[in-house]
């Protein structure tokens, strides 16, 4: 690892542990600095699938401060893929953005809007998805990328064991026979899904 990436991640952990100390402790937090970021965990693991596949072009919904993104960034570098990354919050951007540059990346973009209203104008291949945003919309997301999606992409899901009540949808989806998916006990819950080849 670059120590660039070493110091920048052990800072948004830090700042992600203060956070959720401060709301542990029932104070309210402005939103710019809610962080809600992947575990360590997770993290690893979204770097190793995507030195794993090797993913060209690869969507994230839900930017925050940019934590999952740059584990993704970072492997994607490596063979020459690309980040597009969504988030709703404007403040939360300028933060993701200063991390970015300090990483030196040219293979990230965000995405500045409603996650469904971005990709209800998606025109472009898609190798990876990692949904982290909203529960009740991953269904809707995958959906919207559905005619995107190129042969065996992955889709990725944190947060499924915990918010799985949330999820019904998006299981049934997954599971009408076009992926094969496992669920990781990693974080929350990490769902490894992957787009099955249509034998005619
Ligand atoms: C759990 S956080 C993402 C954490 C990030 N993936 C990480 O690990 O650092 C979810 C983010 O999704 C954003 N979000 C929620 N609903 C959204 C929507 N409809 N469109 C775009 N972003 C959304 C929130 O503002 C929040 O920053």
């Amino acid at each position: 690892m670059r120590p660039e990436f070493v110091q920048i991640t052990s800072e948004l952990e830090k700042h992600d542990a203060w956070f959720r100390d401060v709301l542990s402790q029932k104070t309210t937090l402005p939103t710019e600095m809610e962080s809600w970021s992947v575990t360590r965990d997770v993290a690893e693991k979204l770097y190793e699938l995507a030195l794993k596949y090797t993913p060209k072009h690869i969507v994230e919904v839900g930017t925050s401060l940019g934590y999952s993104t740059i584990w993704l960034a970072e492997a994607s570098r490596e063979y020459g893929g690309f980040v597009d990354t969504l988030e709703n919050e404007a403040s939360k951007i300028l933060k993701a953005q200063e991390t970015f540059d300090r990483l030196g990346y040219k293979n990230v973009q965000i995405h500045f809007g409603d996650a469904i209203e971005i990709l209800k104008n998606w025109s472009s291949p898609v190798d990876f998805v990692f949904l982290d945003a909203r529960k009740r919309e991953y269904v809707r997301q995958v959906q919207l990328l559905e005619p995107y999606l190129t042969k065996n992409a992955s889709i990725i899901a944190d947060d499924v064991t915990e918010w799985r009540r949330k999820l019904d949808e998006f299981f049934a989806y997954l599971g009408s026979g076009n992926y094969t998916y496992e669920i990781l006990e990693l974080g929350h819950g990490l769902l490894v899904a992957q787009k099955v080849e249509k034998v005619r």
